[in-house]
């Protein structure tokens, strides 16, 4: 028996070296940690369960008999993170450049159907160098087989990609199907055709890190939701990002220990400031309504004109959806529109309350956006609001202006309640715009124009820019006060927790894509 299990033990040691300590020692040359290492920093300690750890490819080309690797150049198997199990796989760059082969993808499937039938989020560590080259067409099913099972689980089980080294070609569409992409900087990079192909297509000269770097991702094209400096905040970002996560759409988020007491918070009124051209940080709002220190931000450096993420709300995991007077007056255009409708998407799919703060000049105009497709943009978000059947609050800080304030979770669309300030405006338009447009005529023939303009912006925002038109006709819930924000907000999510909506029977809607 002795020697049996020393065998046991020679082949997992061997399993635990991967592809060697040279390549070990070059993957820490790089600033990156291995595989196991992620892994284990990863998962709660000791909590670790490996599946298919003798795992060997089965390819005879090239000579690759010769070169077999226990585990086939992925990590995979199930653990805890703060005591929840999830799964996870973890590609081992030191194993063929952590390729992936037919047997490499099996093994990720394979964790993928057991985290569906379980109900547990699945974690992917990618750090690899795409299809394996000796493999062909067997290595490109594999990804097939990956690509079809996030599908299947997508909406029933969070799903989380770190990108912690390359990801090329085909590869990049795993992590694209998954709920959330996290980016180490300056060591991951996500393209579809690298630069030798760019140059060659092109003629463009780029970099990898400019083609398809974190920072690239993380402000330019959206496809990353977070970046850190480093493997260890990555994988920090992925443990925070879980815990706001229920582990599938059947159940709702762990609720945090919270007693109701003082919420009245007065800092909350000095915030939005007496002129409405005048922009001011919604972060503010956002910190003094949230559980202190809870927020956590997606998708921070890109589309700064909306706001979203999770946070705490009297212990509660919410979804916020929040306009940025800071940037761009906060319009919607069609980065922020898609940014907020994926959000708001995700948070409906895994029972995640959303609350929206809404300080909204409008779409932005222009051919631009016009040619960009803001029509069917906005309609994305327009859609994911209405579709949603989480409990929905929405508070009007300060513009509530035109089709904007439709789009934004107004009672309209679903919204279960609604609160103002009294420093909201809720019209078709900006009350100078307003003017210019139906009073034309008399302030074109008037003998002083500016001075007749000044007097009809006045008449229509005493009319209009104003929480109280709304909240005669129920468009709003309740005017409240800046102070009360968070006593209500609680009450409000407190009183919607066993919120149920029935959906007529369809395959599914058909989202404006
Ligand atoms: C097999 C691979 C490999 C691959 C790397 N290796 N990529 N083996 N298949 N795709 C091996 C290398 O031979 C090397 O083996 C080890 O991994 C490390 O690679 P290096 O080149 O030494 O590392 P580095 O200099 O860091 O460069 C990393 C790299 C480069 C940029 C990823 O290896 C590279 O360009 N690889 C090929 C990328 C590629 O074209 N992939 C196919 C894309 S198409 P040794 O033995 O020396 O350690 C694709 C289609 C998917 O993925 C479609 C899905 C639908």
């Amino acid at each position: 028996m002795d020697s049996k299990i020393n065998t046991l033990n020679d082949k997992l040691s061997l399993a635990y070296l991967g592809g060697g300590q040279q390549r070990i020692d070059k993957q820490h040359e790089k600033k990156k940690l291995t595989a196991r290492e992620r892994v284990d920093y990863l998962l709660d300690e000791g909590s670790f369960e490996e599946i298919g750890a003798l795992v060997t490819h089965r390819t005879k080309d090239f000579g690759m008999e010769h070169q077999k690797f226990y585990g086939d150049g992925v990590i995979t198997g199930y653990g805890t993170v703060k005591g929840r199990l999830i799964y996870v796989f973890a590609q081992d760059f030191t194993v063929f450049g952590g390729s992936l082969s037919e047997t490499h993808a099996e093994k990720i499937c394979k964790i993928m159907d057991l985290a569906l039938k379980v109900g547990a989020p699945l974690i992917g560590l990618n750090d690899s160098g795409g299809a394996r080259i000796q493999e062909g067409v067997r290595s490109l099913g594999g990804y097939a087989d990956i690509f079809y099972k996030n599908v299947q689980a997508s909406g029933v089980i969070p799903q989380i990609s770190a990108i912690m080294g390359p990801c090329a070609g085909g590869a990049v569409y795993s992590p694209a199907m998954t709920d959330f992409t996290m980016m180490v900087e300056d060591t991951s990079y996500m393209f579809v055709t690298g630069p030798n192909v760019v140059k060659t297509v092109t003629n463009e000269e780029v970099t990898s890190e400019e083609l398809g770097g974190a920072s690239t991702h993380s402000t330019k094209s959206g496809v990353a939701h977070k970046t850190s400096s480093n493997d260890i905040e990555c994988l920090e970002d992925v443990k925070t990002l879980l815990s706001y996560l229920p582990q599938n759409n059947r159940e709702t988020p762990a609720l945090f220990d919270f007693n109701f007491g003082n919420e009245v918070r007065s800092q909350l009124s000095s915030i939005v400031p007496d002129n409405a051209n005048k922009p001011y940080d919604m972060n503010e709002v956002i910190s003094g309504i949230i559980d202190e220190g809870s927020f956590y931000e997606i998708h921070k450096n890109y589309a700064e004109n909306i706001i979203v993420g999770f946070a705490r709300l009297g212990g509660r995991s919410v979804g916020i959806v929040a306009n940025q007077p800071m940037f761009l007056a906060g319009v919607l255009d069609v980065n922020s529109s898609k940014k907020a409708a994926r959000f708001v998407r995700f948070c409906d799919c895994f029972n995640i309350p959303l609350l929206v703060l809404e300080d909204v000049p409008g779409f932005l105009p222009g051919t631009d956006q016009e040619w960009n497709g803001i029509i069917v943009h906005g309609a994305k978000l327009l859609y994911a609001f209405s579709e949603a059947t989480v409990p929905r609050v929405t508070v009007i800080t300060r513009k509530a202006y035109g089709g904007a304030y439709d789009v934004m979770n107004s009672k309209h669309i679903g919204s279960d309640m609604n609160f103002a300030w009294p420093s909201a405006e809720i019209a078709v338009m900006g009350a100078k715009g307003a003017a210019e447009i139906i009073f034309k005529r008399d302030i074109q023939s008037a003998d002083d124009p500016e001075a007749m303009w000044k007097e009809k912006e006045t008449e229509y925002a005493e009319l209009f820019a104003n929480p109280y038109s709304a909240a005669e006709r129920g468009f709003i819930d309740e005017v409240i006060l800046p102070k009360d924000t968070r006593r209500k907000l609680i009450k409000a999510f407190s009183m919607l927790e066993d919120k149920y909506v029935e959906r007529p029977a369809r395959k599914h809607g058909n989202i404006p894509l």
